[in-house]
């Protein structure tokens, strides 16, 4: 592999065995059209025609310039960037075998590095630069695949643990019907120490249905392990870890339902940010600020009220946002703490500040419905706003419905989200910071699918309930109380007409 801007050690070769149990496990269909994106020495292709398929029926594709013996046996392209071709064709090939470089992404340069940041999710997510080159092979690999297709790849340890695979499992979990992984324990490639994974999706573009993941010792074992999948069958000693076909809930994405953005930008939380005692000292009428939120430990409960709020406020959190009414403005208080602020107190050269007129005034996000933290050691739950006028900060996230939502609608929505199938989805989606922190980004959340469920009366009850189980560490108990709750509603609607047009959770 002769690229000045891809280093060479992310080129391994696959055994023969493998490569030919490999490719069996894709199950091609007659007249398919196969494809390669990295065929380098042509490991698969060499199975692939050596399984009868012709070489009109093969695209073989690698960067290196150098043919392989096998490069006649394939409509070989060489000397071109697979993520370069990918973009040209979408949906264009039935069966995906591949073993792609392995390179950290801030390791490539130019062209190859932007279009590795370019490669979409096909639920429309970006890689960042701390992920790497095969990530982004096997998402542009699924983008090529027609519906109804199958791709098998090997694949790095990294799949499992690193942090950027969370969003590439995800999307090979979404996009496929049926997903089974093979982790081998022992290293199959001289130059790796560590063990691979094999991943063999099937059915692309149908409903995710089965996921299944197998654990083996050794080469061996992973070639029995593709040999029953290649006959249709479930590799011994596998386990199935999520089988969403076994609801017959419609799913949504939760963006389609509400939208999530950042709470208030201060640009300097020590001035804006007050307790009830600095409210105090300084004299600040209520006028002059506003009831917040600004922690993620502030969701306290499945609705914020008053009474919450005022907890809060008493246990001496801050509670309080500086942002003063006109009429405020004369008040001799809220001149000193505005005084105070233009002279040092307050960074009112940050950008957020100067970039505002008057710096004073934080935009507010509107109309809110409920609160959400993005960053915690627990996943995310909806607090919903009890409170009027009570904001948040930028440390959390608020939410609003698309469309007005009843209390009940509102309810509903946060029981879906405590479900045991939304949390697998979540627990996948979170980027995992040291200590534990679990991170999202709202459109991190907005991508998550929730279930299709009718409202019904008493929700917001069982939703306080759930709620209080889960802040009190009791998640499982929490989730369970939620899926009863669930599937109440499916048992006494069908699940396919209970969602009206104008609401999402009616
Ligand atoms: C891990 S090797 C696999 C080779 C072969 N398919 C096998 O399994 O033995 C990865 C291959 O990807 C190729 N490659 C690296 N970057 C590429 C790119 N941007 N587009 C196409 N091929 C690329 C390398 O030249 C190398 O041949």
């Amino acid at each position: 592999m002769s690229h000045v801007d891809v280093p060479r050690s992310s080129t391994v070769y696959t055994p023969r065995e493998l490569a030919a149990a490999m490719v069996a496990a894709v199950r091609g269909r007659p007249g398919a059209l196969w494809l390669d994106p990295c065929t380098g020495d042509g490991a698969f292709v060499a199975q692939m025609a050596a399984s009868g398929v012709a070489p009109r029926q093969i695209v073989a594709i690698d960067i290196d310039p150098n043919r392989s013996a096998v490069d006649d046996a394939a409509q070989t392209i060489r000397a071109i960037d697979f993520l370069e071709w990918a973009v040209a064709n979408r949906a264009a090939v039935d069966h995906v075998v591949m073993n792609p470089p392995y390179v950290a992404l801030n390791r490539l340069r130019g062209k190859l590095l932007a279009r590795a940041l370019d490669v979409c999710t096909p639920n429309g997510r970006r890689l960042s630069l701390k992920a790497n080159y095969w990530a982004a092979f096997l998402i542009a690999a699924i983008n090529c695949l027609r519906e109804g297709g199958s791709l098998v790849a090997v694949l790095p340890a990294a799949w499992d643990f690193a942090r950027y695979a969370a969003r590439v499992r995800e999307s090979v979990a979404q996009a496929f019907g049926e997903v089974t992984v093979v982790r081998c324990r022992s290293p199959l490639f001289p130059t790796v120490q560590e063990g691979v994974v094999i991943v063999a999706a099937f059915n692309r573009g149908a409903r995710p249905s089965v996921q299944r993941r197998v654990e083996v010792p050794d080469l061996r074992a992973t070639i029995a392990a593709l040999a029953k999948l290649s006959e249709g069958g479930v590799p011994l000693g596998a386990s199935t870890m999520r089988a969403f076909a076994t609801t017959s809930l419609p799913m949504r994405r939760l963006d389609e339902l509400v939208d999530i953005h950042i709470g208030a930008v201060t640009g300097d939380a020590d001035y804006f940010l007050l307790d009830e005692r600095k409210r105090l000292e300084w004299g600040l009428p209520r006028s002059a600020v506003r009831p917040v939120l600004s922690r993620s430990r502030h969701l306290t409960g499945a609705i914020i009220d008053t009474r919450e709020w005022e907890e809060l406020r008493d246990q001496g959190a801050r509670v309080w946002m500086f942002s003063p009414t006109p009429s405020s403005l004369k008040h001799r208080a809220v001149r000193a703490y505005l005084a105070h602020g233009r002279n040092g107190g307050c960074n009112v050269a940050a950008y957020k500040i100067l970039s505002r007129d008057p710096w004073y005034l934080a935009p507010f996000p509107e109309r809110i419905d409920g609160f959400m933290s993005g960053m915690s050691k627990r996943l995310p739950f909806v607090a919903f706003r009890g409170m009027p006028r009570l904001t948040a900060s930028n440390t959390l996230y608020v939410v609003r419905f698309k469309v007005r939502a009843t209390r009940d609608e509102k309810a509903t929505l946060g029981l879906l989200l405590l479900t045991s199938m939304v949390r697998k989805e979540l627990a996948l989606q979170a980027r995992v910071y040291a200590d534990g922190l679990l991170k999202f980004e709202p459109s991190d959340l907005g991508g998550i699918r929730v279930p299709v469920a009718e409202a019904r009366r008493g929700a917001g009850r069982v939703l306080r309930a759930a709620t209080a189980l889960l802040l009190a560490g009791r998640e499982a108990e929490a989730s369970a109380m939620a899926d009863a709750w669930v599937s109440g509603v499916t048992a006494t609607a069908n699940a396919a007409d209970v969602l009206p047009e104008t609401c999402a959770v009616a």
